[in-house]
């Protein structure tokens, strides 16, 4: 069964905590919390101050897309405020085993995101180093965008890898995810599916995230 995971970028910041507990109820595993920093991508979100408020009131797995430059700088900050999973951007940094390393010593699980124009190849020799890649299917920096259909043959590739070499990577995909496009990123072998708008500005959390998981 996938795992979902909420991006709290589409919840109603004014009452940010029911918005947390209602995804709960539906069943949701995991809390996905976006950080931009205005740089990496245009936008600014959510910072350690957040995370750490929102960490007082439910156990679900905070995984923390690290949107930012400079990902070991703020690592230790997002992982101190609560994080479970941090993952950083491929195109963010020029060595990424130290800055698997940096994340690793915190305690967090580690991720590894591409964007939909990056090709696969540059994360091919990090499936052996991290616990999951998240596979873009917008381009970061805002929820509500278009899922690009191009990044499918990423998925499937990283299943086949993953499921040959037998490493313990889960397959993460973000952006455009609703029930149409759930069904074919799960077909294609996605283990986690984010979704901001879908969960977030529909009626029925519940029916949402079971629409997801089936
Ligand atoms: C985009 C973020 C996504 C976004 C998803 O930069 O990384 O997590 O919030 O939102 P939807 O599901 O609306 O595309
Ligand atoms: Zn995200």
């Amino acid at each position: 069964m996938v795992i979902v995971a909420p991006s709290i970028l589409s919840a109603d910041f004014s009452k940010l905590g029911e918005e947390i507990k209602a995804v709960e109820k539906a069943g949701a595993k995991w809390l996905h919390i976006d950080v931009m920093d205005g740089h990496f991508v245009p936008n600014i979100t959510i910072g350690p101050p957040v995370v750490k408020s929102i960490r007082k009131i439910t156990e679900l797995f905070f995984d923390v897309h690290l949107m930012i430059e400079n990902p070991t700088k703020y690592a230790k900050n997002f992982a101190d405020a609560g994080a479970d999973g941090i993952t950083f951007h491929i195109e963010s940094c020029k060595n990424p085993l130290t800055v698997i390393e940096e994340i690793k010593k915190t305690g967090c699980k580690v991720g590894v995101s591409l964007n939909p124009s990056t090709p696969i190849e540059r994360i091919k020799n990090l499936l052996s180093e991290v616990d999951l890649v998240l596979v873009m299917s917008v381009n970061p920096g805002f929820s509500g965008q278009k899922f690009i259909p191009d990044v499918v043959p990423k998925i499937e590739w990283l299943r086949q890898q993953i499921d040959e070499h037998e490493y313990n990577v889960l397959i993460e995909v973000d952006g455009g995810i609703n029930r149409e496009t759930g069904r074919v990123v799960r077909q294609a072998g996605a283990d986690v599916l984010v979704a901001g708008s879908f969960v977030f500005k529909g009626k029925d959390y519940n029916q949402a995230v079971n629409d997801l998981i089936r």
